[in-house]
């Protein structure tokens, strides 16, 4: 399998670290980047542990800037690859926490909507690319597939799913699960249908009022009566790990990757899945990947679930062209920090709407050092 990175940041490098130590003899990657010094060090540090497992992985390194989509397009046909594994963001998600108090609090509660040019002008540019070169590639993405992948679904551009976000919350209700019922972990099974909205909340042990789906197997029989969920919630906290190093998303991305590649038949969890708003459990049919819904819930359900979730992310909706509407609680916030404001961003605007926001960022940051 061919497989190339790019967004090679606090994620992408994770992800790849874990895809390169599970490589098969023949498997090639190709990393795309700005910084090409870091990113042959950093590359050479995974290629050297690969090699003490014994794997010989054959990992190259590429000047790509997606900003320039025909370069950007020239470099997958050239090296034609199977997958392409995209985190790219041009604001990492850590500013906001960074900022002094009060700001960090004030701003947290804009959620992530008002953010979303950051990532999509990016992942847009590079699906752009991909379809110039008129190959069919998988394309997993990390940054914000919950909100940019369905802005994309409505000019054909989707990337097949997101990874990370909902699926970060299933280890953990496994195991409360389990442990309120007295099982064993590996009987139980979940379909959990939620937006990132709703997985970042249950790390302070509610879901922030917004609505989800929570089907619970035992052996294949529903549990979900017997639980008390508040009381499940209520744990996460001490179990949803904050983590540093982004092993759990690289996990989930490599459980995707295996579902998509047919090598696993499991239910799996995904944001972002074939252009859909929000997270769901996913799995492989005979045509590709798709909603795993339980008994006598519908996938419309389920994408209301989600929609309801994005509103509460600040995003109030996505017309039939890609243009995103804006929730006004949500980005009054912004307005008020950060002095940015946007109602309505017609997808022709995201490259505009992604650089002011930049800039205003930047400004803001100058002010309060
Ligand atoms: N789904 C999940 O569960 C999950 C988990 C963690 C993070 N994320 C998301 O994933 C995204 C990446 O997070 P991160 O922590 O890895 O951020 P990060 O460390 O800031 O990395 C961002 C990467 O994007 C690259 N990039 C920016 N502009 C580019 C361009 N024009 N062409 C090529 N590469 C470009 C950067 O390269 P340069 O050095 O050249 O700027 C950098 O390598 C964020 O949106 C974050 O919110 C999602």
């Amino acid at each position: 399998m061919k497989i190339l990175f790019v967004g090679f940041g606090n994620l992408g490098a994770q992800v790849f670290d874990l895809f390169v130590l599970r490589a098969k003899r023949g498997d090639q990657f190709l990393v795309g980047g700005r910084n090409l010094d870091y990113i042959r060090e950093r590359t050479r540090w995974t290629a050297g542990a690969a090699l003490q497992l014994g794997i010989l992985a054959q990992a190259d390194v590429t000047y790509m800037d997606v900003w320039n989509i025909d370069q950007t397009a020239q470099t997958i046909a050239e090296f034609k690859p199977d997958v392409i594994f995209s985190s790219m963001t041009t604001l990492a998600s850590s500013i906001v926490a960074q900022l002094p108090h009060p700001y960090a609090e004030t701003l947290a509660q804009a959620r992530g909507g008002p953010w979303l040019p950051t990532t999509l002008v990016l992942v847009h540019k590079l699906m752009q690319a991909v379809q110039q070169t008129g190959l069919t590639i998988t394309v997993l993405n990390g940054g914000t597939p919950d909100n940019s992948h369905e802005v994309l679904s409505k000019v054909g551009l989707a990337p097949t799913s997101g990874i990370g976000n909902i699926a970060l919350t299933i280890p953990p209700l496994k195991r409360a699960i389990a442990e309120q019922l007295h099982l064993s972990v590996d009987l139980i099974e979940v379909h959990f249908f939620a937006h990132t909205y709703v997985v970042q909340s249950l790390r302070s042990g509610t879901t922030g009022e917004a609505p989800f789906h929570l089907t619970a197997l035992a052996g294949g029989a529903d549990i979900t009566a017997q639980i008390d969920l508040p009381a499940i919630f209520r744990v996460l906290p001490l179990t949803m790990e904050h983590e540093y190093t982004q092993l759990l998303t690289a996990a989930s991305a490599a459980a995707v990757l295996d579902v998509i590649t047919a090598k696993s038949s499991v239910i799996v969890h995904a944001p972002g899945p074939i252009g859909l708003p929000g997270g769901y459990s996913i799995q492989r049919q005979r045509t590709g990947i798709e909603v795993a819904l339980p008994p006598g819930f519908t996938l419309h359900e389920m994408i209301q679930i989600n929609q309801e979730g994005q509103r509460f992310d600040g995003i109030d909706t996505i017309d039939d062209s890609g243009t995103v509407y804006f929730s006004e609680r949500n980005m009054a916030i912004l307005k008020d920090i950060l002095h940015y404001e946007c109602q309505r961003m017609p997808l022709s605007e995201v490259e505009d709407r992604a650089k002011e926001l930049q800039a205003k960022y930047a400004d803001f940051r100058k002010t309060v050092e």
